[in-house]
């Protein structure tokens, strides 16, 4: 079963995503990933996108397309999870031709919704082991007292150079501008279904499995 999660930034898509990995073997491609994985190992492509991503403007539909086409053609396991792609009218027609063209379907749009405040809370909260990627939050799921992750004891703790709120302003305007007309694109497909992302993090895994699992 492939997946789009839809929302703002913040609306908790990866922490989701990350659970439906190890629950249902679900393979999550995320473009945002894929770009601070190439910007941090330094690739042309990297040098191209840093700026661009700091100030928080999306990235050309060419560099996330091809991102994505390379990925789709692997073993997709349970389903990809396409978090934070599309995020273009562009993206969501590439998206559709590239899964016609390997023979796959898209099952599900999931738009999760969250009000603008708690994005921006949960936004400038967070954090994450620069080891193995766990995601804590100041306010909802603080750093262990004794400074280590509590799934590889790292005490590699770090915050994404876009979380400032200068730059979520402007991902915030990306969004209503550029991706929000993708609900009404998958609603006229008849794909999307709305969930409430604002409940705690397992009641909001719990309506998205539910939606899966209809
Ligand atoms: P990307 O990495 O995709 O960032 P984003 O869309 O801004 O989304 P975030 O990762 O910030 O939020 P999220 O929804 O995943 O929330 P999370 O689960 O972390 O993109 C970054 C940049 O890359 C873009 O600005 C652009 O430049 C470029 N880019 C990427 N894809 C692109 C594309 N397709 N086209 C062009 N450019 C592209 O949760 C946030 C926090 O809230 C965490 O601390 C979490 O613990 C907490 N939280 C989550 N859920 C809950 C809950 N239910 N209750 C309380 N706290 C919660």
């Amino acid at each position: 079963m492939n997946i789009i999660l839809l929302g703002p930034p913040g609306a908790g898509k990866g922490t989701q995503a990350r659970q439906l990995v190890e629950t249902r073997n679900m393979v999550q491609l995320s473009t945002g990933d894929m770009l601070r994985e190439a910007k941090d190992s330094g690739t042309e492509m990297g040098k191209i996108v840093a700026d661009v991503m700091a100030r928080g403007d999306l990235v050309t539909d060419e560099i996330v397309i091809g991102l994505i086409r390379e990925k789709i053609e692997g073993d997709n396991k349970g389903g990809f999870i396409f978090d934070g792609f599309p995020r273009t009218l562009a993206q969501a027609d590439a998206l559709g031709d590239l899964l016609a063209a390997t023979n796959q379907t898209l099952d599900a749009v999931i738009e999760m919704e969250v009000d603008d405040d708690a994005l921006v809370t949960r936004i400038t909260a967070r954090s994450t082991c620069g080891n193995c990627g766990e995601g804590y939050n100041d306010q909802f799921k603080p750093q262990p007292a004794d400074g280590k992750c509590s799934v590889c004891g790292s005490s590699d703790f770090k915050r994404r150079a876009d979380d400032n709120e200068d730059s979520l302003r402007n991902r915030l305007m990306e969004y209503y501008k550029k991706t929000s007309p993708l609900i009404g694109y998958y609603y006229a497909k008849d794909a999307l279904t709305k969930v409430n992302g604002l409940g705690e993090i397992a009641e909001v895994q719990a309506s998205i499995v539910e939606v899966l699992d209809r």
